[in-house]
């Protein structure tokens, strides 16, 4: 199962930019190699994946967004349409490699399944995404609005933000070794406001209001404004991440 999620390459690059930009770091955690083969999980529009291209690995890059895998393949890359829940690769990625998309599986044991069968013996997995706590403030908002308007609640927060804990067992019990594995708040500036987050990150809560939207919006953002934005009109989310290195054993 996947949450709810609309995506809009456009939108993504001009107001979550960033999210792709953060993920460079992650790269240091996987250190790909040339001639490797590399799996992208939730390779989104390929910012990133291009840049695992760049270090002569052959990557293939897997997303559940036919537009994102539309513009990924016209950037060069190998793309495919495929849920992360049904993985079908059988021992073929020296590593797996994630970043902001294991958040929005909802089995992740199924997606960890996968991975383990995609990877040759000895292989990596290495990822971040949303940890415990991630956007806590945002999501706390969404759902007190949500009561005020009667709507459905599950659509404020549809995500799985796990502790360490919980994702390093997940990790061990599909036979990983977790070499590291650390959560830490990333308190993320939003260039173009809480607004437009909102509407690429969480669109299909707001919508649910028809022509009463703006109106939600509203609310959001003014419960927000004394937590997440600061003097100068700046706003700053609640990132929580989580980030991890692990070898199949
Ligand atoms: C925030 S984007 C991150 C994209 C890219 N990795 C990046 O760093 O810019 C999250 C991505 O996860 C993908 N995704 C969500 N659920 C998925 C699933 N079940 N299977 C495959 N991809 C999924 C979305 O389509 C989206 O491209």
């Amino acid at each position: 199962m996947t949450a709810k999620q609309t995506w809009d390459s456009h939108s993504y690059q001009r107001d979550t930019g960033f999210v792709a930009k953060y993920g460079e770091d992650v790269l240091s955690w996987l250190k790909p190699q040339s001639g490797e083969r590399i799996l992208d999980l939730g390779c989104g529009d390929g910012v990133l994946t291009k840049q695992i291209m760049s270090s002569d690995a052959l990557v293939v890059g897997v997303d559940a967004s036919e537009s994102f895998v539309i513009s990924a393949r016209a950037s060069g890359i190998n793309a495919h349409v495929v849920d992360a829940h049904a993985l079908e690769f059988d021992s073929e990625f020296d590593a797996v490699f994630s970043n902001a998309a294991l958040h929005w599986m909802l089995e992740p044991e199924k997606v960890v399944e996968g991975v383990k069968r995609a990877l040759k013996p000895g292989g990596r997995f290495v990822a971040e995404f949303g940890g415990f706590g991630n956007v806590a403030a945002v999501t706390t908002a969404m759902k007190a609005v949500g009561v005020q308007m009667d709507g459905d609640l599950s659509l404020a927060s549809p995500w799985f933000f796990p502790t360490v804990n919980q994702y390093a067992g997940i990790l061990t019990d599909h036979g990983f070794r977790v070499d590291d594995i650390t959560s830490f708040y990333r308190p993320t500036v939003l260039p173009n406001g809480m607004r437009s987050w909102l509407q690429v990150m969480r669109a299909p809560f707001f919508e649910q209001y028809g022509t009463r939207a703006d109106e939600a919006y509203e609310k959001v953002e003014a419960a927000l404004i004394p937590t997440l934005c600061d003097n100068n009109g700046q706003w700053i989310a609640d990132y929580v991440r989580l980030r991890f290195a692990a070898r199949l054993m």
